[in-house]
């Protein structure tokens, strides 16, 4: 059966390259994947002295994030490293102590930059906290999308006809690893 995907975006800039890069995701997504975007902006800090009453954005996220059968990030890099609002929103997540919301799903992740880099390290950094919360996260294929300032058109969609190719196929790789973990 489908399987829903959160999708998740690690910048809140309102012209960000990543959401870019994710809303044409969503539009090429393979057909037995249902993707969505999971917002993380109004997240708050997460602090434990909140778990005791916790916020409403951080319960609704929490479903969110339990009722999916799989994760996709798109990330950008800040400072060789994922951005502090991504993290947030992993550890909301992760907690109240004891319920991981996260655990036992499959994971992916496209990290991009305006670099020629296509932010490797935030990918490999990303990895790490993943790992730990039980998330299985895609080995290969690997998606770095460098110089992501010269990728997209006037509509906001991938111009570069080698670049849509990959992400397509990327996708596809991804579509069967999430059903790796599922007998329907
Ligand atoms: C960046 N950027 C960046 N790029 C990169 O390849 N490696 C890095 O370490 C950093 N560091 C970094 C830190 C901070 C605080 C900012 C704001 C930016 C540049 C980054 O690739 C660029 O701003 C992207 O456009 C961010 O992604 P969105 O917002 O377009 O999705």
């Amino acid at each position: 059966s489908k399987k829903k995907i959160a999708v998740i975006v690690g910048s809140l800039r309102k012209d960000s390259y990543n959401r870019k890069l994710a809303l044409d995701a969503i539009k090429m997504q393979p057909d037995t994947l249902d993707m969505e975007i999971v917002e993380i902006g109004q997240l708050a800090h997460y602090n434990e002295d909140l778990d005791h009453n916790p916020p409403a954005e951080w319960v609704e996220f929490r479903k969110k994030i339990k009722e999916a059968d799989g994760y996709l990030f798109f990330t950008p890099e800040y400072n060789r490293s994922i951005p502090g609002v991504l993290k947030n929103a992993i550890d909301v997540g992760s907690r109240p102590y004891g319920q991981n919301n996260w655990g036992g799903k499959p994971g992916a992740i496209v990290s991009s930059s305006i670099s020629a880099l296509g932010g490797e390290a935030a990918n490999h950094v990303l990895r790490q906290p993943m790992v730990f919360i039980d998330v299985y996260m895609m080995q290969q294929p690997e998606a770095y999308i460098g110089n992501t300032t010269t990728l997209f058109n006037e509509n906001n969609e991938i111009a570069n006809p080698e670049t849509r190719k990959f992400l397509d196929n990327w996708l596809k790789a991804f579509e069967a690893w999430v059903h790796k973990f599922y007998n329907d």
